[in-house]
């Protein structure tokens, strides 16, 4: 579905891309998991194209769309949920989605299907985006990603600051996202929403990816793994 390809990257002089090298497959979840400042921003912006490479390729449904711009990446279904969730404070819940609407393109997420995944955003309707608590906000912004109808959403440390209980709601959320056929790259610090939702895993640290495999070979090794990358 989107495979990153060797990938370097830099911010102005920095290389904070080292080769990195991800993919996900149509209908998977793959974890990309690592340490404040290990390049997992980069590495999700790289995928839907708003960070330049300097050398690597990206690779959509086998299309070269290196040089595309990230319009172009959105309208093929590539969506970025970045950390900051970027709602408009102003807005009403109910007119944040309705401009994410605009951007509509058929497809299986309507507003009625929103409200059923996300029962406290039509509870929530009429009130301002600046009052919504982290996870409400985090939803809002998964919620705007799905009415764009994506074929990959990229998530940027979704469940970061989020109450437990509300962790375990969006796990489930992104479940059933999953089983809508979206492929989703999610990006955490820890390995434990990753291990509950991935099939595959990627570690990244100093921008290089220094481990992957499947979830099952993480859980096998995990105390080595956690020592390898210093968690
Ligand atoms: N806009 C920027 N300008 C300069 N350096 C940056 C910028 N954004 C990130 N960096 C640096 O790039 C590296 C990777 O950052 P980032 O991808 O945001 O890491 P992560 O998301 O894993 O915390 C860090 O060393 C960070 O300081
Ligand atoms: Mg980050």
């Amino acid at each position: 579905m989107l495979r990153l390809e060797g990938a370097d990257a830099f911010h102005g002089k920095a290389q904070v891309l080292h080769q990195v090298s991800i993919e996900v497959l149509a209908g998977e979840i793959v974890s990309l998991i690592g340490r404040n400042g290990a390049g997992k921003t980069t590495t999700l912006r790289a995928m839907a194209g708003l960070m330049p490479l300097h050398a690597g390729r990206l690779l959509h449904e086998g299309a070269d769309v290196t040089r595309l711009p990230a319009h172009r990446l959105s309208r093929r279904g590539i969506h970025y949920v970045p950390e900051t969730r970027r709602i408009f404070p102003n807005l009403t819940v109910e007119e944040n989605l309705r401009l994410a609407t605009f951007a509509h393109r058929g497809g299986a997420w309507t507003m009625p299907r929103i409200h059923q995944l996300f029962p406290r955003l039509r509870e929530r309707a009429a009130s301002p985006g600046d009052s919504l608590s982290g996870g409400e906000q985090q939803m809002l912004a998964i919620a705007r990603g799905l009415l764009t109808a994506p074929k990959v959403l990229l998530l940027d440390e979704p469940t970061e600051g989020l109450a437990p209980r509300i962790v375990d709601d969006l796990v489930a959320a992104i479940r059933v996202v999953q089983a809508e056929g979206v492929a989703i790259v999610l990006v955490e610090q820890k390995l434990k929403v990753p291990m509950a939702l991935a099939s595959r895993q990627y570690l990244i640290e100093n921008g290089q990816i220094v481990w992957t495999g499947t979830t099952d070979e993480l859980r096998r090794d995990q105390r080595q793994i956690e020592q390898l990358i210093g968690f």
